[in-house]
């Protein structure tokens, strides 16, 4: 039989897939390391399973042991899989920037959540850091796996990430770039390549708010860099041991809007439903493509599931409210132009219903506005004319007046669609748009829907 004796022994041996649509403009070609084929839905798998093994075996973790960890959640997910298998308890330390299905999520499996704010120095007694730090000398045979210094972080990918992508590419790869947290991933998958070929580039995706490429550039940890951002998983306030500068050749950064646009691109453009981390790797691509040629094999490893990212990147008004969304503001004057070259029908309201009928029928249309002395003063839809006709024929040779409804409402040019949509019901099927010449024409229902869909 070909089973697993765990959920454990499926991590690893994550797809390599062409990135398509995303890339062109790209003189390369571009794969990217879908890592959400793990169990855990992300690459921080493979590094907490390594990190609680390596304890295991230095005696740092006992059986019956709490395993106390500062996690933006999916390393935590990897370690509440490795704690559930090895029979121990786990509580995740948070900061808030985290979204609430990763904490959720965490919950899930089995871990205890502890929240703390993001807006406070890492030295802060109430940081992420220092409160996984207090709890582990608190908590009585309870060991703190810390990601950021620790260092089988970084051995993980080095041996099993980095190999992976040698031997899908066949040695090829000419590039591998990657969002950088603690900097297990770019370190161990870095190290590994350069030693298969030292000439394999590798590039660092930071964020604005972290101290990574200016460190890099300049050797300077420059506290003025550091800001409150919004992209999860990547970026630091401190500098991580797991951090091998040396491997890593450049860092580029994303910013937070492009980072949630390109990562719902991803989504719709290529299928590929990861997180944010994700979209920011493939704009950085983007961003540096002017040096690579047609030769270069580039990997970009995607770290998490897009799942975890529902209430955010993927909501339209969590997007909409950080303005990271360019929506094209449709407006009335925008549904009119449609039909600006045709002539604003309109009925005397002294005319007779049957006029009303001839009108409609010849014109082709459902609602007319109804006049009296130049201005507005009622309204004849299809729908309330055949329910007239119905109950009561002989009304066809009644003035329109006596049984039009009110006039439609009227709204001017710049009028937003949403708008529209609360004025436009049932009862009314039309409004009247106030041109720039003082004028006016209709925006219908079907004006709306047709717009819309
Ligand atoms: C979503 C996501 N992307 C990127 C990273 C960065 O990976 P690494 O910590 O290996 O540098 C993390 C790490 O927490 C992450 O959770």
């Amino acid at each position: 039989m070909k089973v697993y004796n765990n959920i454990l022994e499926t991590i690893g041996n994550t797809p390599l897939v062409r990135i398509n649509k995303l890339a062109t403009g790209v003189p390369a070609q571009v794969f990217a390391k879908v890592e959400t084929t793990n169990p855990g839905n992300s690459v921080k798998d493979r590094m907490a399973v390594k990190m609680v093994e390596d304890a295991e075996k230095a005696g740092l973790l006992k059986p019956g042991g709490t395993v106390i960890e500062g996690t933006s959640g999916n390393t935590g997910m990897g370690l509440a899989l490795a704690c559930i298998i090895k029979g121990y308890k786990l509580i995740c330390v948070l900061n808030d920037k985290q979204s609430k299905e990763k904490m959720d999520i965490l919950r899930a499996v089995g871990a205890e959540v502890v929240v703390c704010p993001t807006a406070v120095e890492p030295t802060d007694p109430r940081s992420y850091y220092s409160v996984s730090r207090r709890l582990a000398t608190e908590i009585p045979n309870s060991w703190y796996v810390n990601q950021y210094d620790n260092l089988s972080n970084r051995q993980a990918h080095y041996e099993q990430t980095g190999p992976e992508i040698w031997e899908q590419t066949e040695g090829k790869i000419t590039h591998f770039v990657v969002g950088v947290g603690t900097g297990g991933t770019i370190s161990g998958v870095g190290k590994y390549l350069k030693e298969k070929n030292p000439n394999i580039k590798i590039w660092g995706i930071d964020t604005y708010g972290s101290v990574f490429k200016k460190y890099k550039e300049t050797g300077i940890f420059d506290e003025n860099e550091i800001y409150p951002y919004i992209t999860e998983g990547i970026g630091e306030d401190i500098l991580p041991a797991n951090v091998d500068f040396e491997v890593i050749d450049l860092f580029e950064k994303v910013t937070d809007k492009d980072a949630a646009v390109y990562t719902r691109r991803l989504a719709r453009e290529e299928g590929i439903f990861v997180g944010n981390s994700a979209g920011s790797a493939i704009k950085g691509v983007l961003q540096l493509k002017d040096k690579l040629t047609a030769d270069d094999v580039v990997v970009v490893l995607f770290h998490d599931h897009g799942s975890r990212y529902v209430g955010k990147i993927f909501n339209d008004d969590w997007m909409r409210e950080r303005g990271f969304l360019e929506e094209k503001i449709i407006t009335a004057g925008d549904l009119v132009a449609k039909h600006a070259d045709k002539p604003l029908i309109s009925l005397y309201a002294e005319e007779l219903v049957s006029h009303a009928i001839a009108k409609m029928r010849n014109f082709g249309i459902s609602q007319i506005p109804v006049m009296k002395d130049g201005k507005f003063v009622g309204s004849i839809d299809d729908s309330h004319v055949y329910q007239l006709l119905v109950d009561e024929p002989h009304l066809r040779d009644a003035p329109i007046s006596s049984i039009m409804n009110p006039a439609f409402p009227v709204v001017k040019m710049t009028t937003p669609i949403e708008d529209l949509c609360k004025l436009i019901n049932k009862q009314t099927p039309a409004v009247l748009v106030e041109l720039a010449n003082g004028k006016y024409h209709i925006v219908s229902r079907y004006d709306v829907i047709s717009a819309m869909s």
